[in-house]
């Protein structure tokens, strides 16, 4: 393969040996390049790294991809699986889990996610972008021959990427499967689901909801019902705006055998409201939003959905999230606790929530690290 050659200096050097996967333009001088070209990185006349380019990018304008002068790209991605794997098993992981999370697992922007015999590739490493049959055989010749791979690059990160949306089957013919959690069962549309088709991020959260018990929740931003359905809560409501999300939301509840529910397939902000109006009260809140500190009057609208959430309950629990990467756990706490005091109500931490153990975060890359939550006991 052709590749670049990239002399760095001594600050590029000591950043890789202590781990730094990803170099803007501030780091590494822009050389005339294609997206995707290879490059090695050299220190004086040493080799340092394998690396690709964008040039379109230029906060990702070098994404490392091996340190091993004698790169293989395909042996290299299936090395790297396995090693990924071989985690996932070593903490219980079973069946379905995120399987690459990037710089955790040395693979810089790719992430691929396993649903029993599906994989979902999410990807913005413009080397993978331009020879994504690599991919494709890497997990074919680990996993078999009997699976699908569906590639689903889109989102936040293409486009900081400057990489064109990508969504296709790649192998195989499986696009739908169920999985189980909390000893509930849930249907995974990989194509009509968000993200790859489920937030594997919640998964230890799911098991600490699932041991608190309620008499009446309502899961706010419920996606397909992952929070609600694992709760031990007599009465369930459901909100969530996304039709497909909620057919999907249907199909668990149906399996489950759930029969006291409701459905809100609506604005949150709205039908928050109108339960507040109706002095409706439940002992269990999930609030569990996108990124909305991303959208337009993001602070505004967490402190609003927040403050609504609290209306809710005169003695129970709210589980409260931020995926918001800006939003800092210590900055989130305490606009709970101002919300909670001006309420005069009064409040106990009982715990914290964090990304699932395969969202892993390496050092440096303290940007891996997004989710965060808190489980409040909430009392007047
Ligand atoms: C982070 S996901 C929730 C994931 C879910 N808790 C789970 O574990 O599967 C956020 C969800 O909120 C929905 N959503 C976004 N804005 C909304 C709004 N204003 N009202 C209701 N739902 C909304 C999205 O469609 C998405 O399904």
């Amino acid at each position: 393969m052709q590749y670049k050659e990239i002399r760095v200096g001594e600050k590029v050097k000591r950043a890789i040996n202590a781990g730094r996967q990803v170099f803007s333009v501030n780091w590494i001088k822009r050389v005339e390049s294609n997206v995707g070209d290879l490059a090695m990185l050299k220190y004086g006349d040493s080799f340092l790294a394998w690396a690709t380019l964008n040039p379109l990018d230029p906060y990702h304008y070098v994404r490392l991809l091996s340190t091993d002068e004698k790169y293989e790209p395909l042996e290299d991605l299936k090395d790297k699986i396995r090693r990924a794997k071989d985690y996932r098993s070593k903490i219980g992981y079973k069946n379905h889990y995120r399987l690459v999370y990037s710089e955790s697992d040395f693979l810089s922007g790719l992430i691929i996610d396993k649903y029993n015999d599906i994989y979902v590739i999410q990807n913005a490493n413009p080397f993978f972008d331009k020879n994504i049959e690599i991919l494709r055989d890497a997990l074919i010749e680990l996993e078999g021959k009997n699976i699908s791979i569906i590639e689903k690059s889109v989102g936040k990160s293409r486009e900081t990427s400057r990489l064109e949306p990508r969504e296709r089957i790649l192998y195989g013919e499986l696009y739908e499967t169920t999985i189980k959690e909390c000893n509930k069962k849930f249907v995974v549309n990989v194509l009509l689901g968000q993200k790859t088709g489920w937030f594997l991020d919640q998964r230890e959260n799911r098991k600490i909801i699932s041991k608190i018990r309620s008499e009446k929740a309502i899961d706010v931003f419920c996606y397909t019902g992952s929070f609600g359905i694992c709760s031990n809560s007599d009465q369930i409501f459901f909100v969530e705006k996304n039709k497909y999300a909620v057919n999907i939301l249907k199909k668990n509840i149906s399996i489950n055998r759930i029969n006291n529910y409701k459905i809100f397939n609506d604005n949150a902000f709205k039908i928050l409201k109108m339960l507040a109006n109706r002095k409706e009260k439940f002992d269990l809140v999930i609030l569990d939003p996108p990124d909305l500190l991303s959208e337009k009057n993001g602070l505004k609208n967490i402190i609003l959905i927040n403050s609504m959430a609290i209306d809710l309950i005169d003695e129970g629990f709210l589980a409260t999230f931020s995926c918001s990467q800006d939003l800092k756990e210590e900055r989130f706490l305490s606009i709970l606790r101002t919300i909670i005091r001006r309420k005069r109500k009064k409040f106990s931490i009982i715990g914290k929530f964090q990304q699932a153990f395969d969202h892993k975060v390496i050092h440096p890359h303290r940007e891996l690290n997004y989710l965060k939550g808190f489980l409040l006991e909430i009392h007047n």
